[in-house]
């Protein structure tokens, strides 16, 4: 069969399956040949207009939503004429988004990316069905620094990462899953990422202690610096600090800002170690109206902006504090004589507000008015 000279989804295309033309285009490609973007929301696409991304370094193709089943029986990535083509491609960054891809698709086409010299792969929206193809006997995909996910749905269940880990060469120092089903991550089935640096969970507010106790597996983020729990539903510093404790990790920036955070856990209980290596912690925007007990006590930078903190942190709650950043926070305006008005509208600084709406964090907003009450 003649493969079609296109692109991922499209490369698996015959030309005999690509719409006439049709309506507008659907890709648009940069005047400096470097970013191209397709958007094939019709209900016809023009598919083969794909074809001018394959001379771009990012492309990104939101398929509307269509599946891409039909297209499975087209995937054959074991032409030569096929690899080289995927050789010639600039091809660094990618993202695919909105569409249905059997499990067997994705894995063919990560299969031919590993012809390529891609980078950054980014999954967005994406119904993944069916079962997944059997396992390749070495790692045949691309070397990837950096996977994302944002909203991938996995028919087939929690060994989703186990199954991408095996095609992906062993490279991967950033992994991104947000919104993704099943988050729960099947810690026996996969190896070690020897490399991964940053782990970021974020936004995946129904994730809490719990679901992070099950995700962090142990000893598999040997490597870990950053680790981003924003917007994960955690309850408690401690309650986070006793699952890093359990599963061995050590990061050295945590981010646990956009969390409804209560200060204190089993006030009384014995106190979790933090690890040695944490020197940065942000605490924004989760409602604290006090410092937590028990944070660690070398830490290069705490942001503790944007909660409601009615007086300053005393020096023994925050012993060797290099870098606090306090902005934000109710006492510091209650400490300034201003005129009335001002009064009212700064306990929650419009900065803070504005950025919450932004990022439809409600309850924690909520959490956040609610302390105009007290002035
Ligand atoms: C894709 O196109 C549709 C219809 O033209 C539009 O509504 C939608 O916002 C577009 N999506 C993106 C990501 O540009
Ligand atoms: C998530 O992806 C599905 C398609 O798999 C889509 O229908 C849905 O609108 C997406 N949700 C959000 C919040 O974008
Ligand atoms: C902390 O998180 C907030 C919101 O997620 C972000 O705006 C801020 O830049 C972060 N602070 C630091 C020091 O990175
Ligand atoms: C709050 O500030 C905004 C803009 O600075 C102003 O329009 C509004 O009237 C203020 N509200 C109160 C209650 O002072």
């Amino acid at each position: 069969m003649e493969l079609s000279p296109s692109l991922l989804l499209l490369l698996l295309l015959p030309p005999q399956l690509a719409a006439s033309e049709a309506t507008p285009e659907p890709c648009e490609l940069d005047d400096e040949d470097y970013r191209c973007a397709c958007n094939f929301t019709d209900p016809q696409p023009d598919w083969s207009s794909g074809i001018q991304c394959m001379v771009a370094v990012e492309v990104e193709i939101r398929a509307g939503g269509h599946s891409l089943d039909k297209y499975l029986k087209h995937a054959d990535p074991d032409s030569q004429q096929y690899a080289d083509m995927i050789k010639a491609l600039r091809l660094r960054r990618l993202t695919v988004g909105a569409a249905r891809v059997p499990a067997r698709l994705l894995f063919a086409v990560l299969r031919a990316l590993g012809y390529s010299r891609l980078k950054e792969l980014t999954l967005e929206d994406l119904e993944v069905t069916g079962t997944y193809p059997p396992p390749p006997l070495e790692a045949t995909g691309p070397a990837l620094s950096t996977l994302r996910l944002r909203n991938v749905s996995w028919a087939t269940g929690g060994a989703w990462l186990a199954e991408l880990q095996k095609w992906l060469k062993p490279n991967l120092k950033v992994l991104s899953i947000a919104q993704t089903h099943p988050l729960a991550l099947s810690c026996e089935q996969f190896r070690t990422f020897p490399t991964l640096t940053t782990l970021d969970l974020s936004d995946n507010p129904g994730l809490g202690e719990r679901g992070l106790a099950a995700a962090l597996c142990p000893h598999k983020f040997p490597a870990l610096q950053d680790l981003g729990l924003r917007n994960t539903g955690m309850e408690t510093p401690n309650g986070v600090c006793a699952v890093l404790a359990a599963a061995a990790v050590q990061p050295h920036r945590l981010d646990l800002s956009q969390n409804a955070l209560r200060a204190t856990a089993n006030p009384g209980g014995p106190r979790c170690v933090w690890p040695s290596t944490l020197s940065s912690l942000n605490l924004s925007f989760a409602g604290l109206e006090q410092v937590p007990n028990g944070l660690p006590a070398k830490l290069s930078v705490l942001d503790l902006s944007c909660n409601r903190l009615i007086r300053a942190p005393r020096p023994d709650e925050l012993p060797q504090m290099e870098n606090l950043i306090l902005d934000g926070n109710p006492f510091r305006d209650l400490g300034d004589p201003k005129p009335q008005q001002d009064t009212m509208n700064s306990s929650v600084p419009l900065a803070c507000v504005h950025s919450l709406l932004a990022i439809g964090i409600s309850g924690t907003l909520a959490l956040l008015q609610g302390v105009r009450g007290f002035v």
